[in-house]
């Protein structure tokens, strides 16, 4: 299938059309799904930066990915659930899946949920989690899907943001043969928050006791029995009615709700399984992120099942029992399509690469990867294991579906190591120099990643209930032009494609998950011992980026001896784990008498990490005190 001579003319016009006769190209895309009333306007883009599709057309997200398979598809495989954790396997026809969605539909309205409201869903990889989304998009609500690795902190922020009807949770996860009860962090969160939920839906998995809150929590189990064969029609929702708000971290500290439309995210999810992942109607898409992600709502949930696909949902390690487990459900559900991640490919680095050829990998054609950079060595490495085409891919929470990518649907394009490829479909994809605003239009400069508008279908429409944010956040950081900056930096080479070379602001990537560095200093400086603390990204061999946070204790001897230093870092660590989660740990904590800031007060947050990476801290002339950075130096030098 893959040509390496291809130049990519074919697709060149493909793109060109997209973006220079939009509304046409649209148009035609819009026909790979189903719309109950015809829309009348492609896009409606009179209030810039906010872009409308699809004005007029009625449809809805559960119907598209569940109903309309059932004439054709009701008795193919649309859900399988492996969970290595529990050592469960459980597989759900279309038919048997919209049997349950509707179930959890029901559940839901008797609940009190209605079009429009919100349901946060705080969940493991069960497929009730699934239910519950595709039941608040058949019903018209939103879902506020809460990745089950943040604590009550981060959950509370999001609850009191979201300000949900119901929330949908379940007793407890599992992580490497470890129970992670749920329960006690959703309870603290909700006493945590202003705003209290009328009520809270439990699957109980049966892996830990729960206490339930009396008039508050009710049972899924048994108002799924009670609600066993009840229809409930899907709600015909506007193009533009809000199908979900997923929050994500930027430069504050507060998490943004990314609130993105109907129609035009099924238009884009239907185009780019189309035309980027290349997966057909019958066949199995096995994504191996999380539904608390983007990726897991686009393409483990919406995506492959808006295709016809079957969706493999996966609890549990990569290694475990060992690494050949995904690689075993490629072989007994004939993936063709796979997505994963770096870092979960450098962990299989790790291990023997015989583990992931022992099973047949034949059905499988092509493994995406996305969410951080995809360095050389890894590149090469699975590509050379599997013998399978590897395709990188770049996007945002804020896009929902790739931005930069090969769309080998259209035409096969060579890949590139160390570049996600040129720009997708429907994408007007610019360098710009930050300090001037001007584009960058030569090869191999070095600008600002932006996007002008209007942003394609599926992207966001705004930021929940703070249009006026999304606009500051997005639009005006690029000084005499309205366009929309992605916050990486990037460069672009002779033959358009783009090269990733990290954010511009202060969002970290660890493991691929996205955290804001100030998040974690809010978290760290509400330790009572803590007066100041800066958290930066530094560069990890396997997870891509780790925090490390240096801190000033408001009684600097209490970090005097490194017997105290260590006592103080696990104590900031845990506090850490209990607010935001383990994800947003640092991986270490140290501590100095002061940190290095500007003469302004601004902290240094580039020389920091610049220094933590051995690298130059560049120019230091607005420093207040270089003592201060002398000590970082000392701390990180690989004698220390
Ligand atoms: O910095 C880029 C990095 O991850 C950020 C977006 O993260 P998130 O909102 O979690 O969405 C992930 C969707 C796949 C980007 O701003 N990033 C994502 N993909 C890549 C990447 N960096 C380099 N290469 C990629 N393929």
């Amino acid at each position: 299938m893959q040509t390496p001579q291809a130049t990519g003319a074919h697709y060149a016009e493909f793109y060109r059309r997209s973006i220079e006769d939009r509304d046409a190209f649209w148009r035609e895309q819009a026909q790979l799904i189903d719309w109950h009333t015809p829309f009348t306007t492609v896009c409606e883009y009179g209030k810039p930066p906010f872009a409308n599709w699809f004005v007029g057309g009625t449809t809805n997200l559960c119907h598209n990915a569940v109903d309309r398979h059932l004439a054709t598809r009701a008795g193919q495989n649309a859900l399988v659930f492996v969970s290595t954790e529990t050592d469960e396997e459980r597989v759900y026809s279309f038919r048997e899946l919209h049997a349950e969605v509707q179930r959890m539909a029901a559940a839901l309205k008797t609940l009190g949920v209605k079009k429009g409201d919100r349901v946060l869903v705080y969940m493991p990889m069960i497929p009730e989690a699934a239910f519950a989304m595709l039941a608040c998009a058949r019903i018209g609500a939103l879902h506020s899907v809460v990745f089950g690795g943040f604590a009550s902190v981060s959950l509370a922020s999001r609850i009191d943001d979201a300000d949900p009807v119901v929330i949908v949770s379940a007793d407890a996860g599992s992580r490497g043969g470890k129970v992670v009860p749920y329960k006690p962090l959703l309870d603290e969160a909700i006493r945590l928050s202003s705003h209290k939920p009328a009520k809270v839906l439990m699957v109980d998995r049966g892996l830990v006791a729960f206490e339930r809150v009396a008039g508050r929590d009710e049972d899924w189990a048994s108002l799924r029995q009670r609600h066993l064969d009840e229809p409930v029609p899907c709600e015909w929702v506007e193009a533009t009615h809000p199908s979900y708000t997923l929050y994500t971290s930027g430069t504050t500290g507060r998490p943004k709700g990314v609130q993105r439309d109907t129609g035009g995210y099924a238009v884009a999810l239907a185009a780019s399984m189309k035309h980027i992942f290349c997966g057909r109607a019958g066949e199995t898409y096995f994504s191996t992120s999380d539904i608390g992600w983007v990726v897991g709502h686009s393409y483990i949930v919406y995506g492959p099942l808006i295709a016809g696909m079957a969706t493999i949902m996966y609890e549990g390690l990569p290694i475990r029992p060992d690494a050949a487990i995904w690689w075993s459900l490629v072989e007994k559900y004939k993936v063709t399509v796979m997505f994963s991640a770096p870092t979960a490919v450098r962990v299989l680095k790790k291990h023997d690469p015989a583990a992931l050829t022992r099973h047949d990998l034949s059905s499988l054609r092509t493994l995406f990867l996305a969410g951080e950079p995809l360095d050389e060595p890894t590149a090469r490495w699975i590509a050379d294991a599997l013998k399978k085409p590897i395709i990188d891919n770049y996007w945002q929470t804020e896009t929902g579906w790739p931005i930069l990518t090969l769309c080998n649907g259209i035409e096969p394009q060579r890949a590139k190591f160390g570049s996600p490829g040129r720009a997708v479909f429907g994408y007007d994809v610019k360098l710009i120099d930050e300090a001037t605003g001007q584009e960058l239009t030569g090869a191999n400069q070095k600008g600002v990643l932006a996007i002008e508008g209007p942003l394609p279908p599926g992207c966001m429409q705004t930021v929940w209930r703070d249009d006026a944010r999304f606009v500051e956040t997005y639009w005006k950081t690029i000084p005499g032009r309205m366009v929309y900056s992605t916050f990486d930096w990037g460069i672009r080479d002779e033959e358009g494609y783009y090269f990733i070379l990290g954010r511009t602001d202060d969002v970290i990537n660890v493991a691929g998950h996205r955290l804001g560095t100030r998040e974690i200093e809010e978290s760290i400086a509400s330790h009572p011992n803590v007066a100041e603390v800066a958290v930066v990204g530094v560069a990890d061999t396997l997870k891509g980026q780790v925090a490390m946070a240096f801190a000033v204790l408001k009684d600097g001897a209490k970090a005097a001896t490194p017997e105290l230093a260590l006592k103080h870092e696990g104590e900031i660590m845990k506090l850490v784990d209990e607010q935001l989660g383990a994800v947003a740990r640092p991986a270490r904590v140290r501590f100095v008498t002061v940190l290095p800031k500007t003469r302004s007060g601004k902290l240094l947050r580039r020389a920091i990490q610049a220094v933590c990476e051995q690298r130059d801290p560049g120019d230091l002339t607005t420093i207040e005190d270089p003592s201060a950075l002398q000590q970082i130096v000392k701390l990180v030098s690989p004698a220390a």
